[in-house]
């Protein structure tokens, strides 16, 4: 419960920022539009021709889903900003269903699931796996540890601004569906998110001062829109597709338990870095530096729920979240393959 007298006395002048940094809503891409009017039969068709062209497949499957979850999250950048218009919502979810579908079986296309003898040696497996997985350890963080250029690493920072510039949503999608001490954890976790109660706490709070210290509010929006890679929108598609479609409600837990166990070690790496070419101001780094204490805790908090959970999980809940957690390993993964020579070009 929060203390009526002293709501407001955390505001401050960043607060008075537009979250998230985003331009009003432009156009949908020519190509976008022609599939959110065409029939089932003649969208197919143009998936199928799609990927013949691994590069053109994936960004517009990617730039398309990310316009959705625009409008999805409902910020200044989503095309119906405080609006309605019904045929083309219906469209819109329509093409979420199918770009979703193409997105899981012919980009992603996650790890089956082993095969395992109880839904305890799943737990047993996901603890496991939040520890050791080809994104833990991926080279692409060791090249912002030791040799990404000051601009590269500039770079890198505004594309983990958008990436978690609505976390707090996130973890708020995240909880719908869950039950029990899982529900609990998540509700915890959003807490945190939101600074347990005070604004200049919330983990957004920590990136407006990032944004800040860099003087980039207007061309970060600008950047944004013009310039950045369709590849870096990977991992928070594949997430937004879970969050938001009610049969994936495990998945997406599976998934956020895999890359809040990737936190510190990437962060301590991207410290590294940032340290390396004299980005180690406390506004710039305190995004990083507070998460790489705090996200473990976060990852142990996860496996625990799953083991304390009642009703006890069935099998294949736990293959559901197993599932979840190697579609964001594929999603980091392909993302981090992407970046690397990215940045390394971006010198
Ligand atoms: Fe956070
Ligand atoms: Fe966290």
């Amino acid at each position: 419960m929060l203390n009526l007298k002293n709501i407001a006395d955390d505001l401050s002048e960043l607060q008075d920022r537009y979250w998230p940094p985003v331009e009003p809503f432009n156009r949908f891409g020519e190509r976008f539009m022609a599939f959110l009017e065409s029939d089932a039969k003649a969208q197919n068709g143009q998936l199928v021709a799609l990927r013949a062209s691994p590069e053109a497949h994936g960004e517009f499957l990617q730039l398309a889903l990310g316009t959705i979850y625009a409008y999805i999250f409902g910020y200044k950048d989503s095309p119906l900003f405080l609006s309605t218009d019904d045929r083309l919502e219906v469209r819109m979810q329509v093409a979420k269903i199918v770009l979703e579908r193409e997105m899981l079986e012919h980009f992603l296309k996650p790890r089956p699931v082993p095969a395992l003898s109880s839904a305890e040696a799943g737990i047993d497996y996901l603890e496991r796996l939040a520890l050791e997985n080809e994104g833990v350890l991926h080279p692409f963080f060791d090249f912002l540890a030791d040799q990404a250029s000051e601009r590269a690493l500039r770079t890198f920072l505004r594309l983990e601004v958008i990436r978690n510039e609505v976390v707090d949503d996130e973890v708020a999608f995240l909880i719908v569906g869950l039950q029990g001490t899982m529900k609990k954890v998540m509700t915890s976790n959003l807490w945190d998110e939101c600074g347990n109660g005070r604004l200049q706490g919330f983990h957004t709070y920590w990136l407006r001062r990032l944004v800040e210290r860099g003087e980039d509010w207007q061309e970060l929006k600008r950047w944004r829109v013009a310039s950045a890679p369709w590849f870096s929108k990977i991992t928070s598609n594949s997430f937004n597709m879970m969050l938001t479609r009610s049969g994936y409600a495990y998945r997406a837990y599976g998934s956020f338990l895999m890359t809040e166990g990737w936190v510190k070690p990437h962060f301590d790496r991207i410290l590294k870095g940032m340290a390396r070419v004299g980005l180690d101001d406390p506004d710039t780094s305190v995004y990083f530096s507070r998460h790489a204490q705090i996200d473990p805790h976060h990852t142990a908090e996860m496996i625990a729920a799953l083991r304390v959970q009642r009703p006890v999980l069935e099998k294949a809940e736990v293959d559901e979240i197993i599932l979840g957690a190697h579609t964001a390993i594929s999603a980091g993964t392909k993302m981090y393959e992407r970046l690397h020579p990215y940045l390394a070009a971006n010198a």
